[in-house]
């Protein structure tokens, strides 16, 4: 029986390993599979939900490392992972994405000889300020076996002058988790409940640091956001980052009455919201996969995104930060101007068998 251990830190991370658990239950004759929980995201909105909504079991270990600097947040990961790994030795360690859990457990595993599995593996903003980035990096320099969702993961795989035998493109997982749950979407009532209409509302989400962590950012950002609700009622389920920073420059009174901000939604809920939406405006790097897949427009708030098949195939405008021509863009949408997209290849709901049956091979 060989062992291995997926690790699960913030949201983001939940709708990826979700897939694998499923498709893994398929191999229990030969796998053991485990997941760890680091709890960098540790709120009932941020986490328990997803648990309960994906599926996924009580974590067979539970970290609780929870919030801090991103040195107190990595170190505090690698600790407790450390005694996770003396005591269990699994045969693999499985990371997703790039948030500080993956990097801080990718780490731990390769000092104790364990190989690490990453993944979402491949992807590069080439915006070295990004902590994801360096997260990304770091975790595929150290990764036995990468699986990735797009062809420009692969090619700058092969720049960074990584193996070609360890690197797979399987397509996406979280895009499983969509298909696999859009039966539950279908039948959501977060409509009804928000007193929406589909199709008649811009969703939207920013929570990026470089976005929200300044006065002037937040300042910019909800200015805009106020003059485009003039235009179309704005839902925004907010991220805790982004209100603390509200509330610590004293500027929740800027909200205006056509943006209902509401507390972190639940996945199904979530993806509800996207699939009726008009379109979105985020900062996000799931989002802008999950509209793609959805043929939702989406605008994106930054510079660069790790995730280029989404502007190259999907459905998503890359605009960046200034507010200007994020207005423009939407309003481009308002007037019916609408960029149609496809799905981009492997994207089918079939990741995580293809990862798993590497894995089984392999392991
Ligand atoms: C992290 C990831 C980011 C991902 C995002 C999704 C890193 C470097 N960043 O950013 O890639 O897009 O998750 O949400 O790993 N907080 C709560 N409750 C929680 C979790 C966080 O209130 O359950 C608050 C805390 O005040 C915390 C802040 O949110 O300080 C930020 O959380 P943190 O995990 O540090 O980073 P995110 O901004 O969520």
């Amino acid at each position: 029986m060989k062992k291995i251990i997926s690790v699960v830190g913030a949201r983001p991370n939940f709708m990826k390993v979700a897939p694998l658990y499923r498709e893994f239950k398929k191999y229990d004759d030969k796998i053991q599979h485990l997941i760890c929980h680091t709890g960098q995201h540790y709120d009932e909105k941020m986490s328990k939900i997803f648990f309960d909504e994906l599926e996924l079991p009580k974590p067979d270990f539970y970290l609780g490392v929870g919030s801090g600097t991103h040195a107190e947040q990595i170190a505090g990961v690698m600790v407790a992972f450390e005694k996770v790994l003396q005591q269990e030795m699994p045969d693999l360690v499985i990371v997703v994405g790039d948030v500080n859990s993956t990097i801080a457990c990718s780490l731990v595993a390769s000092r104790f000889g364990i190989k690490v599995a990453h993944v979402e593996a491949g992807l590069r903003s080439f915006d070295r300020s990004m902590p994801e980035e360096i997260n990304r990096m770091l975790t595929d320099t150290i990764a036995d076996y990468l699986f990735v969702t797009e062809q420009s993961g692969i090619n700058n795989l092969h720049h960074e002058g990584i193996r070609e035998d360890r690197i797979f493109f399987t397509g996406n997982v979280m895009i499983d988790s969509l298909v696999h749950y859009l039966p539950k979407v279908e039948k959501s009532d977060i409509l009804q409940k928000l007193s929406l209409s589909p199709r008649d509302y811009i969703l939207v989400t920013l929570h990026r640091p470089a976005n929200v962590d300044t006065e002037e950012g937040l300042k910019g950002l909800f200015g805009m956001l106020n003059r485009i609700s003039a235009k179309k009622k704005i839902v925004f389920p907010i991220h805790p980052r982004t209100k603390n920073n509200l509330e610590k420059y004293g500027l929740t009174n800027i909200v205006s009455g056509n943006i209902l901000l509401t507390d972190p939604l639940g996945y199904i809920e979530f993806v509800s919201l996207i699939k009726n939406s008009l379109l979105i405006v985020t900062d996000s790097g799931g989002i802008q996969e999950e509209s793609t897949y959805l043929q939702i427009p989406c605008i994106t708030v930054r510079d660069n995104t790790e995730r280029p098949v989404t502007v190259t195939v999907g459905t998503n405008r890359l605009i960046g930060t200034d507010t200007g021509k994020v207005e423009k863009a939407v309003d481009e949408i308002l007037e019916g101007k609408i960029k149609r997209g496809h799905i981009p290849e492997l994207w089918d709901g079939h990741a995580a068998g293809r990862i798993c049956k590497i894995v089984a091979e392999f392991i």
